[in-house]
C-alpha cells in the first residue's frame, strides 16, 4: 500500500527503539514530524568537510535515519500509513545527547545496569569481563583511553596493564592517585587481538561513555589517543592536528593527547605529553608531584 512503512524497515526502527530503551532513552518523539524520521539522510562528517582553521568543538550527532524491541514491534506497525504533518519545532530536533540530558537522575549505577550483560555488538563474543570503568564518580577530571587490553579483560578494570602502569605513573606525577580521577574507555569489552574498535563497536558502545561523563560532568575529560579524541570530537581529523589544545566537550574541557601504550613504543613522545598534562594540572590548580609551594 502507498505510504505504508516497510516491514523491514518497521523491524529496524523497533531494534533500534529497543536499544535506545536499553539505554534509557525514551524521548525522541517530542513535537517532531515522524515522516522526516524516515526521509533524512543522516549527515556524515568526513575529513574532507572538515574547515582545518576552526577550533574544534564536540558537534551533535544526528538523530538515527530509522528508530526501532522486538516488544515494541506492534506499535511500530500500529504507526498509521498516512501521518497527518505535526509542525515542525522551531529548534532543532533532539538529538542523541539531548535525550541522554533527559535521564533525569542518571547514576553510573544506573548506566551499568543498562549496559548489563551487554550483547550488542560483537566484541561480546570474545570478552571476559566488561570493563565498565573505575575511580572517583565525582571526578573532576576523567581519562578516556580506547578500548579494555587482555589484563583488563581479565580483571574488569581499565588501564592495569603496562599502559595502564604508565598512566598510573602519569597521574601520580600530576600529584593525583588513581582514586582521584576516574578512567573508562569508549568500547567497554576488548577487542580481539587488541585490534582498533570498529565503527559499528564504537556507535554501539559509545552512548555508554556519554552518559558516563554526563553523569560525572568533569572539569576536564583527557583523551588517550584518537579513537578517544574522535569519538568525543566527532572528527575524522588526526589526533596530532589537535594534541594540546583546549577544546570543549559540553562544557567540560577536553584535551586530547597520545596514548599510553603510543609512548610505550615512542618514549620520545612523552615530553608533548607531559607538557599536555601540565596543562591539565593548571586548569585544576595541580602541582607536580614532589613540588612544594
Ligand atoms: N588501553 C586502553 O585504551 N584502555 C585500557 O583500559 C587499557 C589499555
Amino acid at each position: 500500500m502507498p505510504g505504508q512503512i516497510p516491514e523491514h524497515l518497521q523491524k529496524k526502527a523497533a531494534d533500534r527503539l529497543a536499544f535506545y530503551e536499553d539505554l534509557g532513552i525514551r524521548l525522541f518523539y517530542r513535537n517532531r514530524r515522524v515522516e522526516a524520521v524516515f526521509q533524512q539522510e543522516p549527515s556524515v562528517e568526513s575529513a574532507e568537510n572538515i574547515n582545518p582553521s576552526t577550533q574544534i568543538t564536540y558537534q551533535e550527532p544526528t538523530l538515527p535515519k530509522a528508530l526501532p524491541k522486538p516488544g515494541l514491534q506492534k506499535a511500530v506497525s500500529a504507526v498509521p500509513s498516512k501521518i497527518p504533518p505535526l509542525p515542525l519545532p522551531a529548534s532543532p530536533p533532539p538529538s542523541l545527547f539531548d535525550a541522554t540530558d533527559k535521564i533525569v537522575g542518571d547514576t553510573l549505577l544506573k548506566i551499568r545496569e543498562d549496559l548489563g550483560e551487554c550483547t550488542r555488538c560483537k566484541l561480546h563474543k570474545h570478552r571476559h569481563t566488561i570493563v565498565f570503568g573505575d575511580g572517583n564518580p565525582k571526578a573532576e577530571l576523567v581519562f578516556v583511553g580506547e578500548g579494555p587490553g587482555a589484563d583488563e579483560d581479565a580483571q574488569g578494570l581499565p588501564f592495569v596493564g603496562r599502559a595502564g602502569k604508565l598512566l598510573t605513573q602519569m597521574i601520580e606525577a600530576m600529584g593525583l592517585q588513581r582514586k582521584d580521577v576516574y578512567i573508562c574507555n569508549v568500547v567497554k569489552c576488548r577487542p580481539p587481538e587488541n585490534r582498533t574498535p570498529e565503527d559499528d563497536e564504537i556507535s554501539t558502545c559509545s552512548p555508554f561513555l556519554l552518559r558516563q561523563l554526563e553523569v560525572i560532568a568533569p572539569k576536564v575529560i583527557v583523551c588517550l589517543g584518537a579513537v578517544a579524541a574522535k569519538t568525543l570530537l566527532k572528527t575524522n581529523r588526526g589526533i596530532s592536528q589537535f594534541r594540546g589544545q583546549w577544546l570543549d566537550y559540553r562544557g567540560s574541557k577536553l584535551m586530547a593527547t597520545y596514548h599510553p601504550a603510543y609512548l610505550l613504543r615512542n618514549p620520545n613522545a612523552k615530553g608533548e605529553v607531559w607538557k599536555d598534562l601540565q596543562k591539565v594540572m593548571a586548569v585544576l590548580g595541580l602541582r607536580a608531584k614532589g613540588k612544594s609551594a
